[in-house]
């Protein structure tokens, strides 16, 4: 027995241990999306040699030859990892070669808002049959308290084909065993002020053993990582974040609302307020939410919460605040058109941007999607501009089959609604050849226009 940070290990996780901290260890990243990517690539950086699983071949394809498909991350990263051994299959048998299988799956909701889990599920049976004995297997994926334990584990257990079991919360079983934890995953997309290694991990085993090794595990790559005491308070942890998010983001959308009425400058407001050197964290408005996160992951709980006779009332106002402001966007075109004696029928709008969020390739849940829906549903001709999405094409709940307007003759469009705040606009000379520009971001702070109309 190997004792680690008050741990007693058994002799079959030792070996894995000792891999995981010397970093010889193998480790096998399931869904190579925006998540398992890069965390493919911190790992094989820090020396660890990883295998990529994914069922999309375009993927494995492109990161066998060396190719990203991820704006963010240059291909000589690829090419530089896959020079550390780093290599991607579509082929589930390799994970019985792997020391830890941390799994990066998509969680959305079903059309009726509720969880999908069908990605966690259909992972969890295509990796049973693959799961060896002191295996540590991590779920990454964000999900309501209990996916882990009611989902994950049982199947695992009833479809490997050696007949083991989770380590149970007991005594520590010399045999027959594999491990079991919960990670969150935490990035902000976008964001190149906290450098990605720097960001604590969270972990929290089924028991302490397979805490201890994941802790271990991703210590290879972040600079600390915080143990807590079960998959619960891991999961739990990750909705908390972001359900924070979610509901002080609502709070200053609605506030916003309020001050359009009043006359008063939300975004003036908020920057004053951020003075304050304690007791205020500054959340922005904007045209709503989007990401495969903060609109998504508070149903997570709430769906969960009703087996509890629970209802979140918090988070249900939150989504019906967040969920109104695309139409909110919507009506301050209209009142801009109006302004210059337009309908939004017969209108030719310019939208500035479709990604969620500034200076990134993600259009998951953007609200640009709800938007360009709602102004056809009135009659608008609506056109993009977006430097990192030269077409769009069809999605989960979209299908729009649209191609990148050039930024010029601005002139020609009845109104320039900006959507995202990218960097590489020039919004002093997109006004300035402008006939309205609607600004859902503040993006023309301290431009002087009467063009402009903010909102
Ligand atoms: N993107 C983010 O910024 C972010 C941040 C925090 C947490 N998360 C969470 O991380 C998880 C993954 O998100 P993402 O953004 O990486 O998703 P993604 O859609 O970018 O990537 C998921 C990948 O999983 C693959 N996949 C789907 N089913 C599979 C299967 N059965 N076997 C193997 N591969 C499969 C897909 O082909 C895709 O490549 C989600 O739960 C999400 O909520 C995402």
């Amino acid at each position: 027995m190997l004792t680690t940070n008050q741990v007693v290990l058994p002799k079959i996780a030792q070996e894995r241990l000792k891999r995981l901290e010397s970093r010889t260890a193998k480790i096998g990243v399931i869904g190579l999306g925006y998540v398992g990517l890069p965390l493919s690539l911190l790992l094989s950086e820090a020396g660890f040699k990883v295998t990529g699983f994914d069922i999309d071949t375009n993927k494995v394809t492109d990161l066998e030859a060396g190719r990203s498909y991820i704006f963010r991350i240059p291909q000589e990263e690829i090419q530089g990892a896959r020079q550390h051994g780093f290599t991607a299959t579509t082929d589930f048998s390799h994970l019985s070669d792997q020391d830890a299988i941390i799994m990066c799956v998509p969680t959305p909701l079903t059309e009726h808002r509720e969880p999908d889990l069908s990605y966690v599920e259909n992972t969890t049976r295509a990796a049973a049959p693959w799961i060896q004995e002191g295996q540590l297997v991590v779920l990454e994926s964000t999900t309501y308290p209990g996916t882990t334990e009611e989902l994950m584990i049982p199947i695992l257990e009833a479809e490997n084909l050696h007949g083991l079991k989770v380590q149970g919360k007991g005594t520590a079983a010399e045999q027959g065993v594999f491990y079991v934890a919960f990670s969150p995953e935490r990035e902000d997309p976008g964001n190149v002020t906290v450098a990605r290694h720097n960001i604590p991990k969270v972990v929290g085993g089924h028991e302490e053993i397979a805490t201890e090794l994941a802790a271990v595990l991703y210590e290879g790559i972040f600079t600390r990582s915080v143990r807590v005491s079960s998959t619960r308070v891991a999961e739990m942890t990750k909705l908390l974040e972001n359900i924070y998010r979610c509901v002080n983001i609502a709070l200053v959308n609605e506030l916003k609302l309020l001050s359009l009425r009043m006359g008063v400058d939300i975004w003036e407001v908020i920057d004053a307020a951020s003075t304050k050197p304690f007791g205020f964290h500054p959340f922005y408005p904007g045209p709503g939410l989007g990401g495969h996160c903060i609109p998504i992951d508070p149903f997570y709980l709430s769906w969960k919460a009703k087996e509890y006779d629970f209802n979140t009332r918090f988070i249900e106002l939150a989504g019906e605040v967040n969920e109104s402001m695309p139409a909110h966007v919507v009506q301050y075109v209209a009142k801009g058109l109006n302004e210059h004696k337009k309908a939004v029928n017969g209108s030719k709008i310019l939208m500035l941007g479709m990604a969620y969020k500034k200076d990134i390739d993600d259009l998951r849940e953007s609200p640009s999607l709800t938007v360009i829906e709602l102004l056809r549903e009135q009659g608008a001709e609506v056109l993009y501009n977006d430097p990192y999405f030269p077409t769009v094409g069809r999605g989960r709940h979209y299908n729009l089959n649209m191609t990148c307007t050039p930024l010029e003759d601005l002139e020609q469009y009845d109104c320039v609604l900006i959507m995202t705040d990218h960097s590489d606009y020039d919004y002093e000379d997109i006004v300035s050849h402008s006939q309205l520009v609607v600004d859902s971001r503040n993006a023309t702070k301290g431009i002087q226009s009467g063009k402009i109309v903010r909102c």
